[in-house]
């Protein structure tokens, strides 16, 4: 039965499941276009919000939201609240971490596919008018080597898909058992050294953390096979984009694909308008059946964190 003194307020565009579900507890605001300063300025009128990447619920923010209770995050990373400050103030940040790890791995096929074989630079050429054949041959994926910085979920789905496409992967990630690298075929890499050693493409899946932030730099970089390809579809600043910049420019790397930047939304760049980089917004996570996803399990969460259910927290 629904409890008009509860108020819950879905901050992002997640799938009508979870907005249903939160409906049948509680009295429900549905507003995703928000104003700078805005949402802060909304939030203490709520006990429970559901966002998924865009809202920064950052410790100033939480400051002013005096009755919130619970903070729903449709999708996998929590980066975007600041956990310590929210559990300080008793609020409990709950996500949906398997919602949408197949999503984002295939969006991370789509786009090494992409810059593999120039799909989006001689899309835009042909229907521009341009019959460019020659400028627009690629490489293949059949026996180049897979670098995969994280192998976590998505980092392993990623692995089984490429080696599809008879790659081989070579993988980085401290604390993943030995055993599984070797159930799936995929070489254990000591350090990431390891990996920018023998890798033609190199594709990051690590949370974003102050230990991850800026891993891929000029110093990595320079210890990377020439002509190496660089994937993002996990977190922007992982990478430092000026140094990806003057590794494109030399040469050094030979492409990129990127999903994510440093700061989001990202309309203008040094890396857009170039031939070698495939770039979208923030897709990863982005299908109908992921969205769908997250969001019932983002509410579903936040429904048990304000009915005195069991929480699964992030
Ligand atoms: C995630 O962390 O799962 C995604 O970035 C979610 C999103 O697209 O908002």
């Amino acid at each position: 039965m629904t409890n008009p003194e509860i108020k819950v307020l879905v901050a992002e565009k997640i799938g009508d499941s979870g907005v249903d579900l939160l409906k049948q507890h509680f009295d429900v605001t549905v507003k995703t276009d928000w104003a700078d300063g805005e949402l802060a300025a909304e939030l203490g009128g709520y006990d429970g919000v559901l966002i998924r990447s865009a809202s920064k619920l950052t410790a100033d923010v939480l400051e002013g939201a005096t009755n919130l209770k619970a903070i729903g995050r449709a999708g996998v990373g929590v980066d975007n609240v600041d956990v310590p400050a929210a559990t300080k103030r008793g609020i409990v940040v709950a996500n949906a971490p398997q919602s949408n790890v197949v999503t984002a791995a295939e969006h991370t096929l789509a786009l090494l596919l992409a810059l593999a074989r120039n799909v989006p630079q001689a899309h835009a050429a042909l229907v521009a008018g341009r019959w460019d054949r020659s400028k627009y041959s690629g490489v293949e994926l059949m026996d180049k080597t897979l670098g995969v910085l994280g192998f976590g979920r998505i980092g392993q789905l990623v692995a089984e898909r490429a080696q599809g496409f008879g790659m081989k992967v070579v993988a980085y990630d401290p604390y993943v058992a030995a055993d599984r690298y070797r159930e799936m075929g995929v070489e254990k890499a000591e350090t990431s050294d390891d990996v920018y050693a023998v890798a033609d493409f190199i594709t990051i899946h690590l949370p974003k953390t102050p230990e991850t932030e800026g891993w891929l730099n000029a110093e990595a970089f320079a210890k990377c096979k020439d002509g190496v390809r660089i994937l993002n579809v996990a977190r922007g600043p992982l990478i430092v984009e000026e140094d990806l910049v003057a590794a494109l420019d030399s040469g050094k790397v030979a492409g990129a694909a990127l999903d994510v930047f440093r700061t989001e939304p990202m309309t203008e760049s040094p890396l857009f308008g170039r031939e070698n980089v495939v770039v979208t917004p923030h897709l990863g996570a982005s299908t109908a059946e992921a969205t769908d996803r997250a969001g019932f399990q983002a509410a579903e969460q936040v429904v048990a964190a304000l009915t005195g259910g069991a929480v699964t927290t992030a």
